[in-house]
């Protein structure tokens, strides 16, 4: 699976340490999971394309490198996925925004979708889908099949936390897709949530139950 990227940095570690304790509340929950999207897509927009072009300095003018080509769209799995928006964005301001609705069936885990709108030429654009969470992976899997049916093609996926069993089903349902996950946990319990995880990350998120 060499499609996946855990990242290893003390920051990201920390945050979702505080992420996972349930006395963290709403406020401090939403802060967290922006400042966590945001070093993350520090490394997930690692390769973004850069050219060489000529700037004048208060002291002479030089060739010095400057981010161009493909425009990059940030794609929210709703809910929860909406909590990392902002985050990636304070890197990349100009980033156009699509919404994917997707809730999981309480019974069979199967997600339902309810809502798509994409950016236009989304076919040349650079993609990320944030999640916070990637469980039995349905969810994923799904968003990004629409995206693919739109015409995407140069799709990155972005969790906070992973199963390996979702890691597992996205990786190898979208083999060209590169994932970065913030932690990978141990397993799923018996409701398909995370184990140790975070709870249910839409209702951290937005304070509801
Ligand atoms: C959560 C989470 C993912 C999905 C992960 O959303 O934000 O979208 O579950 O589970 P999976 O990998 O097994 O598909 P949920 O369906 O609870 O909707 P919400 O974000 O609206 O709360
Ligand atoms: N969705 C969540 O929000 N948390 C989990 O642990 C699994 C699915």
């Amino acid at each position: 699976m060499d499609n996946i990227t855990i990242l290893d940095h003390p920051l990201i570690k920390h945050k979702i340490s505080m992420l996972r304790d349930k006395q963290t509340g709403t406020n401090e929950f939403r802060k967290l999971v922006g400042e966590v999207a945001m070093l993350m897509g520090y490394e997930a927009l690692r390769d973004l394309p850069l050219e060489e072009v000529e700037v004048e300095t208060p002291i002479e003018t030089c060739m010095t490198p400057m981010l161009t080509g493909r425009k990059i769209a940030i794609i929210p799995i709703l809910r929860a996925g909406l909590g990392m928006v902002d985050g990636l964005l304070s890197l990349y301001p100009s980033a156009k925004i699509g919404h994917i609705g997707l809730y999981r069936d309480e019974i069979t885990y199967e997600p339902r979708e309810y809502y798509c709108k994409l950016p236009d030429a989304i076919d040349e654009r650079i993609i990320i889908v944030t999640d916070p969470m990637l469980a039995t992976g349905g969810s994923a899997v799904d968003a990004i099949g629409q995206i693919k049916k739109h015409g995407g093609k140069n799709i990155k996926f972005m969790c906070i936390i992973a199963a390996p069993e979702g890691l597992k089903n996205l990786s190898e349902s979208h083999p060209d897709v590169q994932i970065y996950v913030g932690q990978q946990d141990r397993g799923l319990n018996e409701n398909a949530y995370i184990r140790p995880g975070l709870g249910d990350a839409g209702d951290r998120i937005f304070g509801t139950k």
